[in-house]
C-alpha cells in the first residue's frame, strides 16, 4: 500500500546525510560572516534529486536536470554584488563559473596548447613549438609497450577556502589577486598555454571565481538522492532562518530561497527498499513509490523565518503552467512561483505573484550562441535582476 507522508514523518523514517552536522556547522559560519558584512544570503538549489531502488545502490530514478538554471542563476547572484550564495546542487552537476567549461560543450583541454621549447616566447616565436599544430600527425614511440604513460594523479585544492574578512564594498571592483604562477610541465622546457583566442574569457573568468573565492561569497554543498536534498534544505533553512547580525537582527527577509532543483515526486521509503541489488529472471518489475511530502509549506511557516522564497514550477503542457503555479502559491504562501516549460525554458518564463502575471523572455536563439564562441545572452541574468527588485521591495516591508 502507498503511504502519504507529512513532512515529519519523512524526516523521522530517513536517516540523514552522512555529513548533514558538518555542512550545517559550515553553513552558520558562512551565512554569520556575510551578514555581519552587510550581504544578503541566497539559498540556490539547483540540479536533480534520485531515487534509489536499493541500500546498497546499483539502480536509481533520475530526471533531466543538468543544473544550468541553477549555475547559472547563482553566478547571476553573485555579480550582482549583494548576495552570498549557498549553492545546494545534485553531485556532478553544473556548477557556477566551471560550467562554462563543460566537458561536453566546450572541453578544458581542447582550450590549451603543450609548448616545447623556449615557452618565454610565444609559440610563433622562434624557439618554441606548440606540440600538434601545423604538422602531420605523428605516432609517438611506445613508452613500455603504451601509447602514453599513466595519467598521473591531480592536486586537489584544500577543501576549505582561507578564511577572509574582506569588506564589500566595491566587491566587483576591488581589485583581483595576484594571478596563479604559469603551469609548467614536468620538463622545464615545456609549457602549457592558453590558446590566445581563449586567454581573454578564461581571464576574466578565473579572476571573477578567484574574486569570489576570496571573498567568501560561495558555499557549495552537494546531494544526490531526494532524502539528502531534503535533510539539507531543512537544515540550512533552519540556519538562515535562526542566524543573527552583530545587532541581533535575525537574516529573515534578507534570506532568499530560490528553489531551482527539479525534486522527485515520488520515492521508495528506507523500510520498503530493497537491501541488495534488485535481481531479474523473476519476469516484470513492479516498483510501487510512496509521495514525497510537498516541503514549501513548512519551510515558509516553520523554517524560513520570513525569507523571500521562489519556488520554480516545470510543465510539459502549456495550458496548466499557470493554473498550476497559481495553485502552488496559494497553497503554500509564498513570494513567487516562476514558471517554465520544458522546451522553452532557457529563453522565457513567467514570474506568477498574487498581483497578476509577467512573461520574461530572449530571443529564442540567444542562449544557442555560446556553443559559437559568441556573446550569450542568459535568460537568468533577467530573471535575477528582476528578483533582486522585488526583493528590495520585499526587505522594505512591501508586499511582492
Ligand atoms: O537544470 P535545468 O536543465 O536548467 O532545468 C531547470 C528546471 C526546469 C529544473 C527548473 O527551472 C525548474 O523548473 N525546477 C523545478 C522543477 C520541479 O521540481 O517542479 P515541482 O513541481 O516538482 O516542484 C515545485 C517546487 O516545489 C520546486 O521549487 C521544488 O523545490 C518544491 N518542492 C518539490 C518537491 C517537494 N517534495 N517539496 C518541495 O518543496
Amino acid at each position: 500500500m502507498s503511504e502519504q507522508f507529512s513532512a515529519e514523518q519523512f524526516f523521522a523514517q530517513q536517516p540523514p546525510p552522512p555529513r548533514l552536522q558538518e555542512h550545517l556547522d559550515a553553513v552558520q559560519v558562512f551565512v554569520e560572516s556575510n551578514l555581519r558584512q552587510g550581504r544578503r544570503v541566497v539559498l540556490v538549489t539547483s540540479g536533480g534529486t534520485t531515487v534509489p531502488l536499493e541500500h546498497n545502490v546499483v539502480r536509481f530514478l533520475d530526471n533531466f536536470s543538468a543544473g544550468t538554471r541553477g549555475a547559472s542563476s547563482a553566478e547571476h547572484f553573485l555579480r550582482s554584488g549583494r548576495y552570498a550564495v549557498i549553492f545546494l546542487h545534485r553531485q556532478h552537476s553544473l556548477q557556477p563559473f566551471s560550467r562554462h567549461y563543460s566537458h561536453s560543450t566546450n572541453p578544458f583541454l581542447d582550450l590549451l596548447d603543450v609548448v616545447e621549447g623556449d615557452h618565454s616566447a610565444t609559440p610563433e616565436c622562434a624557439g618554441a613549438q606548440t606540440v600538434g599544430k601545423g604538422k602531420a600527425p605523428e605516432m609517438p614511440p611506445p613508452q613500455d609497450g603504451h601509447l602514453f604513460p599513466p595519467i598521473p594523479a591531480m592536486h586537489s585544492p584544500p577543501t576549505s577556502p582561507p578564511s577572509r574578512t574582506v569588506p564589500l564594498d566595491g566587491v566587483l571592483g576591488a581589485p583581483p589577486p595576484p594571478p596563479p604562477p604559469p603551469a609548467r610541465g614536468e620538463a622545464d622546457d615545456v609549457s602549457i598555454q592558453i590558446r590566445p583566442q581563449n586567454l581573454a574569457p578564461m581571464l576574466s573568468l578565473l579572476r571573477s571565481y578567484k574574486l569570489v573565492q576570496h571573498l567568501g561569497l560561495l558555499q557549495s554543498i552537494p546531494f544526490v538522492t531526494v532524502s539528502e536534498y531534503l535533510w539539507l534544505l531543512r537544515g540550512i533553512s533552519r540556519v538562515m532562518g535562526q542566524t543573527r547580525d552583530q545587532e541581533g537582527k535575525a537574516l529573515g527577509r534578507r534570506g532568499m530561497y530560490y528553489l531551482a532543483a527539479a525534486v522527485s515526486d515520488f520515492f521508495i521509503p528506507y523500510t520498503k527498499m530493497s537491501e541488495h541489488k534488485i535481481q531479474s529472471g523473476k519476469g516484470s518489475l513492479v516498483i510501487e513509490m510512496d509521495q514525497v511530502p510537498k516541503v514549501l509549506k513548512t519551510m515558509v511557516d516553520e523554517w524560513s523565518n520570513e525569507g523571500f522564497i521562489v519556488s520554480f514550477k516545470l510543465e510539459t503542457d502549456p495550458s496548466i503552467l499557470i493554473p498550476k503555479a497559481r495553485g502552488a502559491l496559494e497553497r503554500y504562501g509564498h513570494q513567487i512561483v516562476v514558471g517554465n516549460l520544458l522546451d522553452t525554458r532557457k529563453h522565457e518564463v513567467v514570474f506568477v505573484r498574487r498581483e497578476g502575471e509577467e512573461w520574461l523572455r530572449i530571443p529564442a536563439d540567444a542562449a544557442d550562441k555560446g556553443s559559437r564562441g559568441e556573446v550569450v545572452k542568459e535568460i537568468e541574468e533577467d530573471i535575477i535582476e528582476h528578483l533582486v527588485t522585488l526583493h528590495d521591495r520585499y526587505v522594505e516591508g512591501a508586499g511582492v
